[in-house]
């Protein structure tokens, strides 16, 4: 049971380093609180205008965000879904899955309690979404 715990912590670090960030014990709280979520290859997974429900970490698969400029593809290690939650606001853009794809979820209320425990977490994705956001004023 222990060892499947760290294979599946070790995965998770793999696939997304952002975790390699935050202790152990907190990288085992991540794996409880994921929502495993799927999409098929056309379906909507987020829908612009739409009140963030939570964060989205694309474990497998490729979505496409689409923009008023032209879309985004994300691929495994991506996440998305991350700007509604920190501004309160809305779904700046569309995302479609373009694949099977694989969802590791944080809804908004633990993304809320977790990042606000890890500071160092909550600003590496606020610099995404500042990055994203201003890529999106340019196009
Ligand atoms: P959110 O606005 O909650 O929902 C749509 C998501 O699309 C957004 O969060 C970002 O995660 C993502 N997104 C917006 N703009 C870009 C971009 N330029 N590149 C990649 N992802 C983006």
């Amino acid at each position: 049971r222990e060892r499947q715990h760290q294979l599946e912590i070790q995965q998770l670090i793999e696939t997304f380093p952002l975790f390699a960030k935050v202790d152990e014990h907190s990288q085992e709280e991540l794996l409880l609180l994921f929502r495993p979520k799927s999409a098929l290859p056309g379906e909507r997974v987020m829908r612009k205008g739409d009140r963030g429900d939570g964060m989205y970490f694309l474990s497998s698969g490729a979505v496409e965000v689409r923009l008023p400029g032209g879309a985004v593809r994300l691929e495994p290690g991506a996440f998305f879904g991350e700007m509604a939650l920190l501004s309160g606001g809305r779904r700046t853009a569309d995302v479609i899955a373009i694949d099977f794809c694989q969802f590791l979820v944080l809804e908004r209320r633990d993304f809320n309690m977790f990042t606000a425990r890890h500071p160092a977490l909550r600003s590496a994705v606020s610099d995404m979404a500042r990055e994203r956001t201003e890529m999106n004023a340019l196009n």
